[in-house]
């Protein structure tokens, strides 16, 4: 873990500006600065970045967050990588953990050296060969999308990289993979007059290469072997290439071969990538979500395809929330995505991404597979099935949907079905932290929203809420009291918006306070008048207190002693409430 102060730090010394500058081109307009959203296609912008409140926000799509939050959704990176990445581009040093990150990044760089100049080289000798070009032209490939892949060519030479490492005794082309010590000590190429593609991690270094035979031969491929730059669970081929497209369809596809996605682009169809002859994993259902809301797994018809599918719904079950999906498209068994596409055109297989096979149909029909639903025995083995399933489903309505449907087909109640596999109905998620204890009422929804409003715009105004007045265990309320409890206790500093925003990220309050930071993200409004709806919000808030408790005591219809003198004292205050002049 990487400490949350150091993150604060962070945030303090990075200007977001500067951060979103180095990828999009940011116009100023009054305290803000606008730019055609990078997360969406439009011709007029809505994409506004506040410089004082240190966070991003587009009207049009929604997108909004920090800037780690924009470096994870603009390129992908996992949180670490980001900050790792932010911490770099000012000068400082991620503490500990990365001490190992560090010497990893430098164990690394050489390395990452080395492929570069690798695919160069590929990629020229290409150029040089007429038959690694035919091959490439016979499956319908232009020169253009040869080179947005950095497609290349390994000459049938045994020593062909000496041509470009005069030290081919280099033990570190051995370590990223690229050469091969036999037995006898002697070294040779690994790839050699194969067609080769780069794989790229999200930073676009080039880090492990497949290599396609010309025509029959064996293997077909050959891969890169996992080396400190790859490790296959983790990488998905063509993601950089897709990730404009991921973005403006909001989906991502993903196949199983490398020339799958080749073809698919070649053919207008730019989202899809592919996992690297390994099975899907948790952490590419991760990654993929992170920037689009659909996936679309889309797998051979023929048995090794469905056994893939299956895998890649086992990894999506703990990934999943009600706002993404994930569906499944079943080829014809003569074909992959890549043959389809060539001979049924690219219209055909939009249709069939568009409407693919949801989780919940797949899911119900795979498991209906192997039990006999004609006989009791068989429909109980049907919920025993379905059990580790539901269970494991991290987006709670869809676990009510399949549940239903599993219980139907059970026949069973979906009573029933939850009681016997554990199932608790969705509670109440208050995220890492404690819930606050219940307080006696609520606030009225707009006096929150302002209050809260106000605290995102100077998060120190939460020293100043009278908190014992905010009751009720609405999310905004609570979340009201996590920001002012995270400053009391020097958790949080009263920073900007895009601090607090990090503090909060994973928690329950995270939603609360995006949708909230999005509504003031991009205003311009003055300082001084501003103060003034605090003031006057907070004002609200004492006054409405007070009403409702003299309510509550006339309401009674005997007051005890002490309650009289608590409406006598109650009354006065509101008489010289009243009587203040109100601005
Ligand atoms: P396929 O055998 O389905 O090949 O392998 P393909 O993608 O259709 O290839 P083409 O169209 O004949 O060129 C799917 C994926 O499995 C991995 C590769 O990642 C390949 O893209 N694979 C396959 C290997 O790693 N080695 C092999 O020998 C074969
Ligand atoms: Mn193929």
């Amino acid at each position: 873990m990487i400490p949350e102060s150091f993150i604060q730090e962070l945030l303090a010394r990075v200007d977001i500006v500067d951060v979103i500058e180095r990828y999009v081109p940011l116009k100023k307009g009054g305290a803000n600065y606008q730019a055609c959203c990078p997360f969406h296609s439009e011709k007029t912008p809505s994409f506004t970045v506040s410089p004082s409140k240190q966070f991003y926000h587009c009207f049009g799509c929604g997108a909004h967050g920090s800037a780690l939050g924009f470096l994870m959704q603009y390129s992908g990176l996992g949180f670490i990588e980001a900050v790792e990445d932010l911490a770099h581009s000012v000068g400082m040093q991620v503490p500990k953990v990365s001490e190992r990150m560090q010497s990893d990044r430098a164990k690394k760089a050489p390395l990452t050296e080395l492929m570069l100049r690798a695919a160069r080289f590929y990629k020229e000798q290409l150029k040089a060969s007429p038959k690694a070009i035919d091959y490439l032209k016979g499956r319908g490939l232009t020169g253009e999308i040869a080179a947005r892949f950095g497609l290349g060519y390994a000459p049938d030479d045994w020593q062909g990289l000496q041509q470009i490492f005069p030290d081919y005794n280099d033990p570190a082309l051995v370590e990223c993979g690229l050469v091969i010590v036999n037995d006898q000590g002697r070294r040779y190429d690994r790839f050699r007059d194969r067609v080769m593609l780069p794989i790229l991690d999200p930073r676009g270094n080039v880090i492990g290469f497949g290599g396609r035979v010309l025509g029959a031969g064996e293997p077909k491929y050959l891969n890169s072997p996992e080396t400190p730059l790859f490790e296959k669970g983790r990488e998905l081929y063509g993601l950089v290439q897709a990730r404009q497209a991921i973005r403006d369809e909001d989906t991502v596809i993903v196949v199983e071969g490398y020339l799958d996605v080749v073809a698919l682009a070649q053919h207008d169809i730019g989202n899809a990538v592919a996992t690297l002859g390994t099975a899907t994993t948790p952490n590419h259902v991760h990654k993929l979500l992170r920037q689009a809301s659909k996936i679309v797994f889309c797998f051979d018809g023929d048995s090794a395809g469905r056994k893939a599918a299956w895998r890649a719904l086992e990894a999506s079950l703990d990934q999943l929330s009600d706002d993404k999906a994930v569906g499944f498209l079943f080829l014809p068994s003569e074909h992959d995505p890549d043959s389809f596409v060539r001979t049924e055109g690219a219209e055909a297989y939009r249709a069939l991404v568009r409407h693919p096979t949801t989780l919940t149909e797949f899911l119900l029909r795979e498991l209906k597979t192997s039990v006999d639903l004609s006989t009791a025995e068989g429909r109980a083995r049907l919920v025993h099935e379905a059990k580790p399933h539901l269970l494991k489903l991290s987006a709670p309505i869809l676990r009510v949907q399949l549940t239903k449907a599993v219980a139907e087909a059970a026949a069973l109640t979906q009573g029933e079905v939850e009681a016997q596999c554990g199932i608790k109905p969705p509670a109440k998620g208050y995220g890492s932290r404690p819930a606050p204890p219940p307080r006696r009422r609520s606030i009225e929804i707009s006096l929150a929203k302002t209050l809260l409003e106000a605290v995102l715009r100077r998060p120190g105004r939460a020293a100043r809420l009278p908190l014992d007045l905010v009751g009720g265990d609405r999310q905004d309320e609570m979340a009201l009291h996590a920001i002012a409890n995270a400053i009391d206790h020097g958790e949080l500093p009263a920073g900007n918006l895009g601090l607090l925003i990090e503090h909060f990220r994973g928690t329950a309050f995270e939603t609360t306070l995006a949708e909230a930071a999005g509504r003031i993200a991009a205003e311009d409004i003055d300082e001084g008048e501003e103060d003034a709806v605090f003031q006057d919000a907070v004002e609200r808030l004492r006054a409405a207190a007070l009403k409702a408790d003299i309510e509550e005591l006339t309401a009674k219809r005997t007051l005890t002693a002490e309650q009289q003198v608590e409406l006598a004292r109650l009354l006065t205050a509101k008489a010289r409430n009243d009587a203040r002049p109100k601005n």
